[in-house]
């Protein structure tokens, strides 16, 4: 008897042990945090000051071009000079490179409840660890609001020009991000870091 209850006990202490050695390594540090803000802010910042600097430059028709030309390759390299995989996701997506993946969706649709319900703002934000194929991930992902400048290219008939639909028509034929009115959720920016 005295045996059986030592070994339950070891056992038990065992399992503790590993338990909590678990989630001391799944624990999110501050730093983390902070280089998945930094790197959030930052993408989306070099992605907007190009857009607005060509719509300056040349109107909306010739930010079309460039940003089609241009977006996918920023958003590879911008990860790659930083060891991360980042990209902006939507339900509604125009490049059909930009649909999210399981964890995305899940998180996403969280975001559009949230919104429904009044509860998404600018700060909201999701980090967590997850495990994928044996390889751990920090995954972080941020939502993308429509603001009145971006319906010249993601809203209505009434507020996309025909010489901006012509380009979007040909380049997207299976565009699906139109029809957006200012304050709608996006989509998101998302992150995702191999930790181990
Ligand atoms: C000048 C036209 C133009 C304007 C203005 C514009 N976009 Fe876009 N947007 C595009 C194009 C073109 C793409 C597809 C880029 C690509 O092929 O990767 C795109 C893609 C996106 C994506 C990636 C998801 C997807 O649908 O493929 C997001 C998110 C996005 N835009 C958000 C915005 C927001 C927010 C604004 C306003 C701040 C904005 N856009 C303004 C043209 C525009």
């Amino acid at each position: 008897m005295r045996t059986i209850i030592l070994t339950l006990l070891g056992v038990t202490a065992l399992i503790f042990v590993s338990c909590k050695g678990d989630n001391k390594t799944d624990k999110i540090t501050d730093a983390q945090k902070q280089e998945m803000r930094k790197s959030a802010k930052e993408f989306m910042t070099q992605l907007k000051g190009i857009l607005f600097r060509e719509m300056k430059a040349g109107g909306v028709q010739n930010a079309v071009a460039v940003c089609s030309d241009t977006a996918q390759v920023l958003t590879n390299n911008f990860g790659l000079q930083r060891g991360i995989y980042i990209r902006r996701i939507s339900f509604k997506n125009r490049n059909k490179n930009d649909y999210p993946d399981e964890y995305e969706s899940k998180v996403l649709q969280q975001f559009k409840q949230m919104q429904s319900e009044g509860k998404l703002s600018k700060q909201s934000e999701r980090i967590e660890i997850v495990k994928e194929n044996d390889h751990k991930y920090l995954r972080y992902m941020k939502p993308i609001f429509v603001g009145t400048a971006c319906l010249n290219c993601h809203g209505s008939d009434r507020d996309i020009s025909s010489a901006v639909k012509n380009i979007l028509t040909e380049k997207y034929p299976d565009d699906k991000a139109v029809n957006y009115k200012a304050g709608d959720l996006r989509g998101a920016v998302s992150i995702k870091k191999l930790i181990n």
